[in-house]
């Protein structure tokens, strides 16, 4: 079926390897359960010979797709007609050259860049898949629609349902929320349930509550909203002059983001759009740290697709006989059953990736430098300078090497890490509010100018 249609799904699994058109929604492959891609008969699609050849969209502005980062792009996420996409402006993001940062991680200056994805409609990078995922819920005619969420998930599913007409739920574990991304939710509009349990816990009752009720699914498993999320490599590479960084960094949570970044630069190379693929570096908080053991220390590969499933099978049996629940300030990314696993060992294999975990006081500490010189970040996203930091102290990552770190969210997504941390002088760059009298002498006397 595939061979006729501009864009169709695909298994992951190389055994099964069915193909299905865009015309249904699933989050698994109904013949073997495994995970699906979106892919692309890219000789039917007149995809621009130069990648800069995109930022001439910029000039058009005034045409609601040019003005959207993500569908600026389009030739590279074109599964669904215009009439059907869904667009609020996502995508306006700035990738800015940090040399304060890059001190603080001992790199040159000129070499590190922050991709602030805090900058999208609903504060965090999530609505670049949102706006795919909801063209494709209104491609299909949905008109209800459930995720699981540590939080940004649930404001950016909030903010797209309500501005295409579409009903949503969103799954909340109980107490693992930040506020920011809770009030987001309720004013937004969504049905929100707090379930007593984690986002794993979550995550697993919304899949069965969507079979159930056939309901639209948002999270990562659905393979359209992974497609948005190309472009935020897209961006980066814009902001180098479309040329590609050495490194790209980004925490590691449900493992949407680094399945759809290895899935941009194969297909970017495939097209001949870029010459070379940059290594990812993907971080982890200790208290959540999946990802990080089973690559190594159980040494679990992509093996050309042919992945040790007893590896898998094994260390969920171990969580589940301990009864672990992940535990990091890193709300984001307090995932210890991450959906993309599978496609994430993919991308790995494709950007000669690498992992690594980084304990809270070193994420909050990186946290504080962001928000000092940059724009600020929440706490999943200061992992990746954290996890920096720590691939710069291995040398793994030369001081002189052109690096982008992902900045997932924004930082009034979760404001209480950040008092705690500068009003209880908990870290090394607390910035504490001073006490003062009413009274002009005591407070000019306080005043360091
Ligand atoms: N950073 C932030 C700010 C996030 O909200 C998330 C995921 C991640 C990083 C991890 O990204 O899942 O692609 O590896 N948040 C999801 C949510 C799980 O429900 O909002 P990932």
């Amino acid at each position: 079926m595939g061979m006729t249609e501009i864009a169709f799904q695909k298994c992951i699994n190389l055994d099964c390897g069915a193909e299905f058109d865009c015309g249904q929604a699933m989050f698994k492959c109904p013949q073997c359960g495994e995970l699906l891609d979106i892919r692309y008969n890219w000789d039917k699609i007149k995809v621009p010979g130069k990648l800069s050849e995109f930022a001439k969209r910029w000039a058009g502005r005034d045409n609601r797709l040019d003005l959207s980062g993500v569908w600026r792009f389009r030739e590279l996420i074109s599964f669904c007609e215009d009439k059907y996409k869904v667009s609020i402006g996502e995508g306006q993001t700035i990738l800015q050259q940090n040399d304060a940062v890059a001190e603080y991680v001992d790199m040159q200056p000129g070499s590190l860049h922050l991709q602030y994805e805090g900058l999208n409609p609903s504060g965090s990078f999530k609505d670049n898949g949102m706006t795919a995922a909801f063209s494709h819920a209104k491609m299909v005619g949905a008109t209800s629609s459930a995720c699981a969420s540590t939080g940004n998930t649930s404001a950016s599913v909030a903010l797209y349902a309500h501005s295409c007409g579409v009903k949503c739920t969103v799954f909340i574990g109980s107490g693992r929320i930040a506020f920011g991304k809770l009030s987001q939710a309720m004013d937004y509009g969504a049905q929100t349930i707090q379930i007593l349990g984690d986002f794993d816990d979550c995550m697993r009752q919304v899949q069965d509550v969507c079979t159930k009720l056939g309901l639209y699914l948002l999270n990562s498993l659905n393979p359209f909203r992974l497609e948005g999320q190309k472009t935020i490599m897209y961006r980066i590479i814009e902001g180098l002059g479309w040329d590609v960084p050495d490194w790209i960094i980004v925490p590691g949570g449900n493992l949407g983001n680094s399945s759809a970044f290895g899935k941009a630069f194969s297909e970017l190379k495939q097209l001949g759009l870029i010459k070379r693929i940059p290594r990812m570096a993907i971080i982890n908080a200790t208290g959540a740290d999946t990802l990080t053991d089973l690559v190594n220390n159980k040494k679990l590969l992509w093996n050309d697709g042919k992945i040790d499933q007893k590896i898998i099978d094994d260390y969920y049996a171990d969580l589940t006989a301990r009864n672990f629940s992940p535990h990091t300030c890193a709300s984001a990314i307090e995932i210890s059953r991450p959906v993309n696993l599978k496609k994430c060992l993919r991308a790995i294999d494709i950007c000669n990736g690498i992992v690594r975990a980084v304990p809270d006081e070193e994420i909050v500490d990186a946290k504080a430098i962001i928000g000092k010189h940059g724009l600020g970040c929440e706490p999943a996203s200061a992992a990746t300078i954290a996890g920096l930091k720590q691939l710069r102290a291995e040398n793994i990552i030369g001081a002189d090497e052109r690096v982008a770190c992902v900045l997932t969210g924004h930082p009034l997504k979760d404001p209480n890490v950040t008092v705690n941390y500068h009003k209880e002088k908990q870290g090394r760059f607390s910035n504490m509010p001073i006490e003062a009298p009413n009274d002009l002498d005591a407070i000019i006397k306080l005043i360091k100018s």
